[in-house]
């Protein structure tokens, strides 16, 4: 079953494990406001439960959460057209993550780079959970027969493993039951990468505050990590191709032409020949001017948070009523007695 033949519903989701930065706003939450604001049917989800695979303090994660959640509102979601939830008010996502644990194979998953990366060495002292956690993001997804999902070219692996439990099931019960979701990996900055390393992907884990732009951050912060940010000492050339081997030279091109709606083509004629002192200023510049009012608006939004928790738990009602007339259907088709009267 293609994605095709469901009608069109896009899901996506965002870890509280942090504050969100640059790389979250434009690979994720930018393109999350364009779909909504494409009259599409929008499903976004602060996903607590992955976020607990490592460890959360519990008060900094209802805080994050929250912040999350003041982030999406700020950048234009708006939780009457979509809906906006946290992971674990709606007990769909645990329930169906479970059963796709008993579908997925332990081959599948061992293939998982992003496990590979987070675990490092030490994959004997990590959470069984960290290991399972892309089953429960298909879970995520199915719960709702989601039939598209922007994300960042980083959970590109992950969709392909949800795709594959998707036919696994449908094929192991004889049914035509999930949609084989179609990721949406568009645009100039589907990987920001680290202001420090070109090599390394712009992260919220990342140990240097020096090497991402938070949402929380003030201009001059802004100002100051794009001036320190690592460059080559060449100006900028007139075409992307020259860009090649220039990791962080062609980083910082990208963001600029998402940030300023542009292709990195047109960037790179406008900039040609310019030195980087000159063409880090406008982007500071540009940084500011998108960001600046993102910031100031999840300040004040912060300011309720009962407000927030209220958006949160009107959104969980929202996205419960989705999922759980399709997990009844799951469970019958897995052979399990529902006999409970509620
Ligand atoms: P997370 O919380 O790491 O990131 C949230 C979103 O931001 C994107 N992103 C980036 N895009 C471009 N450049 C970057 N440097 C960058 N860093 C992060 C990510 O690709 C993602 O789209 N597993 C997911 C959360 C999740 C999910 C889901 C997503 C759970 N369930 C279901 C979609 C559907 C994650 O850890 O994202």
């Amino acid at each position: 079953m293609s994605a095709g033949s469901f009608p069109t519903r896009i899901f996506s989701g965002i870890q509280p494990s942090g504050g969100l930065t640059l790389g979250n706003y434009l690979g994720a939450l930018k393109r999350f406001v364009e779909k909504q604001e494409e009259g599409i049917e929008t499903i976004y989800c602060m996903v607590d439960m992955h976020a607990i695979t490592v460890w959360q303090d519990p008060e900094k994660l209802r805080q994050q959460t929250r912040e999350g959640a003041a982030a999406f509102i700020a950048a234009g979601i708006d939780p009457k057209r979509s809906i906006l939830f946290n992971q674990s008010q709606v007990t769909a996502h645990v329930e169906l993550g479970w059963i796709f644990n008993c579908i997925v194979r332990m081959g599948w998953m061992s293939r998982m780079t992003q496990f590979k990366d987070k675990a490092g060495k030490n994959s004997e002292n990590v959470s069984l959970g960290l290991f399972a956690y892309p089953s429960l993001m298909a879970a995520d997804i199915l719960a709702y027969k989601s039939t598209h999902v922007p994300v960042g070219d980083d959970q590109k692996q992950h969709l392909e493993l949800c795709r594959d439990i998707a036919i696994k099931f449908n094929n192991d019960y004889g049914v035509e039951f999930f949609p084989v979701v179609e990721p949406v990996i568009e645009g100039v900055a589907t990987r920001v990468m680290s202001l420090r390393d070109g090599t390394k992907k712009m992260s919220k884990s990342d140990p240097s505050d020096q090497s991402r732009i938070n949402l929380t951050d003030d201009p001059d912060t802004i100002a100051k990590k794009i001036r320190k940010a690592k460059t080559d000492p060449e100006p900028l050339p007139d075409n992307l191709n020259a860009l090649k081997d220039r990791l962080e030279a062609k980083n910082l091109v990208n963001i600029y032409a998402a940030l300023a709606g542009q292709t990195a083509e047109r960037v790179i004629k406008d900039y040609a020949g310019a030195q980087f002192g000159t063409f880090k200023s406008a982007l500071a510049d540009l940084a500011v001017a998108t960001l600046e009012p993102i910031t100031l608006e999840m300040k004040r939004l912060m300011q309720d948070q009962a407000e927030i928790d209220r958006i949160l738990g009107e959104g969980a009602d929202r996205a419960d009523a989705l999922a759980r007339p399709i997990m009844d259907q799951v469970y019958d088709i897995i052979g399990m007695i529902r006999s409970r009267r509620r």
